[in-house]
């Protein structure tokens, strides 16, 4: 084969196989649409805690028992290396994820054990339902602090 065929087709392969696999990579939607369920839970019981929708016991535990089932989805597909935001565009999830996977790891699990409590209690009463709610809202922000990027 003559030299310059062969950077050709060098050059070609790069182009088409590795930086579109990245970018393209389902994952980064789909953690982003749990998320987007989290909120549409975590919001409606949010309303309700600061007032702004009137309590509903039915409704509350209904949302604090969505929210407990999608925290216990299996994320181990969902944060494949290379998915970093220092890596490819359209993700905010912070490359610190990768260097400190048992922190991460752990602040999901805080996550879900506030989950659970707010289960137990989300059907008990606007302040049993209050109290159970405050360490949900910590573990989100506990995480989003340490490894979400700012909004640009
Ligand atoms: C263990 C870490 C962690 C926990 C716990 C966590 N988040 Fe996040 N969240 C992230 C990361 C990282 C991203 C960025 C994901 C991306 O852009 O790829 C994110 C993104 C989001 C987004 C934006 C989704 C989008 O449309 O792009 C919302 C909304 C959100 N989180 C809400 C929540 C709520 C509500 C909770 C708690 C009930 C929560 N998160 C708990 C790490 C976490």
């Amino acid at each position: 084969m003559k030299f310059r065929s062969f950077v050709c087709i060098i050059a070609l392969g790069t182009t088409i196989a590795l930086p579109t696999f990245a970018q393209d990579n389902p994952a980064i939607g789909q953690r982003q649409g749990q998320f987007k369920l989290f909120v549409h839970n975590f919001g409606l019981l949010g309303g309700m805690a600061q007032g702004r929708i009137d309590y509903d016991a039915d409704m509350a535990q209904l949302a604090a028992d969505n929210l407990f089932y999608l925290t216990r989805h299996d994320q181990s597909r969902l944060w494949p290396e290379g998915t970093d935001s220092a890596s490819v565009s359209g993700t905010r999830a912070n490359p610190a994820i990768w260097e400190n996977l048992d922190d991460f790891v752990a602040k999901f699990g805080a996550l879900q054990t506030a989950a659970e409590g707010l289960q137990q209690v989300a059907g008990g009463g606007l302040d049993a339902m209050r109290a159970g709610f405050g360490p949900v809202g910590q573990s989100c922000q506990a995480c989003h602090e340490a490894y979400r990027d700012e909004a640009s």
